[in-house]
């Protein structure tokens, strides 16, 4: 016999649980459905272990997706204040890192058991391990067959994530069923992602493990946060940032020194003319980087030897150091997926598809893809909450 929900949620992350909590508090008879052995896996990883769970500067700019005004009435529906109380009714201390980044102060697995204390609440059914096999639809109604019951209900949410991490459980199952749904699908590539280099940019793998504060910048995208030397390229929040910005084929800049002001270098001739461009570079940057950079700007000896222009010239390339990345590392090492459902098909209220009443997309299955910082996890609550008042 088939069980009867009024909401059946596929997928026990961010977006799943916080989606099926609310709803559940609202008077819905909730079934969760996870395929992995636990609810929550990516939560648990997150932010290295104490999830940095919003971020107090969310806005819509901060949020790419081939609908930039999608995600405006979600985001200011349900706010990181909102999910800050949520925190705090908890008991769960917490502290701003950086950024307006907001972490636990003990351990993430606090956000999975707020979320699983909320749906608890709710009186919300959250089954995990089991593979879902079959997803119907008519008459009005939703009919999941998994490995283990056949449910059903009037409203189905997808909340099953994107496919970076598969080892977390990550899958593209969303896509596979909004195909089935006739929904389109923007081509979900890996963000967040570390970039890899090769060519004469190779040369900087030497410099694996250096990190230093720059501006890193792709298209008008720009980011000062830290970069990471890697053995196979470029990694840190500040590539992190560009690589969601990053197209096969296009530069990322580096301004290694965005504290110094224009005409440093030749202003530091002047007033120290026998000091060379190695040693002004050891004292700003990590010495292995400034070696590097010193021999690649092939300026040895005396400032005093170098003309102004030489000097300039040097000082431009410091500032947009161009690296052209030959790809990323792929969705194995991506903390998240840009791309996804098409925001065309879904209502930015409610989330539910325009051509599928009763069908629901939330979280990063949806083509929206915050900039790193808790963006991604403000975007699962509120997009999560927008459908839970709608289910
Ligand atoms: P999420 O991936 O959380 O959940 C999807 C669920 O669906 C999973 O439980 C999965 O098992 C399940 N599922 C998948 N396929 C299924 C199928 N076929 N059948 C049934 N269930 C299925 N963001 C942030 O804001 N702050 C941070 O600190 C971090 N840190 C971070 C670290 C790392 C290492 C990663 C990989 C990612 C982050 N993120 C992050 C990103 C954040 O984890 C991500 O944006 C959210 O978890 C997305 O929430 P969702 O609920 O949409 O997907």
């Amino acid at each position: 016999m088939n069980s009867t929900y009024d909401v059946i949620v596929l997928g026990a992350g961010a977006a799943g649980l916080m989606c099926a909590a609310e709803a559940g508090k609202r008077g819905r008879k909730v079934l969760v459905i996870d395929h992995a052995e636990k609810p929550g896996k990516k939560i648990l990883i997150s932010g290295g272990g104490r999830c940095n769970f919003t971020n107090i500067h969310t806005a819509p700019d901060r949020f790419l997706s081939a609908n930039p005004h999608f995600a405006k009435s979600a985001l200011s529906r349900y706010t990181p204040q909102d999910f800050l109380a949520l925190v705090e009714s908890h008991g769960i201390a917490w502290h701003e890192k950086t950024l307006g980044q907001l972490f636990c102060d003990g351990s993430a697995r606090q956000i999975v058991e707020l979320l699983l204390a909320e749906c608890a609440r709710g009186e919300v059914v959250v089954t995990c391990g089991e593979t879902v096999r079959q997803v119907a639809h008519g008459d009005g109604r939703f009919t999941v067959t998994t490995d283990r019951q056949v449910a059903e209900a009037q409203a189905l949410v997808v909340a099953t994530g994107g496919p970076s991490i598969s080892k977390m459980g990550a899958s593209g199952f969303a896509y596979d069923l909004a195909r089935q749904f006739g929904l389109k699908v923007v081509e979900p590539r890996p963000a967040l992602v570390p970039l890899t280099l090769s060519g004469d940019d190779a040369l900087f793998r030497d410099l694996s493990g250096v990190a230093t504060d720059v501006v890193a910048s792709c298209g008008k995208a720009a980011f000062r946060e830290a970069a990471l030397f890697t053995h196979r390229g470029l990694s840190g929040p500040a590539i992190l940032q560009v690589s969601s910005y990053w197209r096969s084929g296009a530069p990322v800049a580096i301004d290694f020194l965005p504290q110094a002001g224009e005409g440093w270098l030749i202003a530091a001739k002047r007033e120290s003319p026998r000091a060379t461009l190695r040693s002004l570079l050891r004292a700003a940057l990590p010495d292995r980087l400034a070696d590097t950079l010193a021999e690649r700007l092939a300026l040895e000896g005396p400032l005093a030897n170098a003309t102004d222009a030489m000097l300039r010239a040097a000082e431009e390339r410091l500032a947009a150091w161009t690296f052209l990345p030959n790809g990323t590392e792929g969705f194995a090492k991506a903390e998240v997926t840009i791309g996804g459902v098409s925001t065309a098909e879904l209502s930015s209220k409610t989330m539910e598809a325009k051509r599928v009443p009763g069908l629901y997309v939330i979280g990063e299955a949806v083509d929206v893809t915050g900039w790193l910082g808790g963006y991604n996890f403000q975007w699962a609550w509120a997009s999560a909450w927008a459908a839970a008042q709608a289910v």
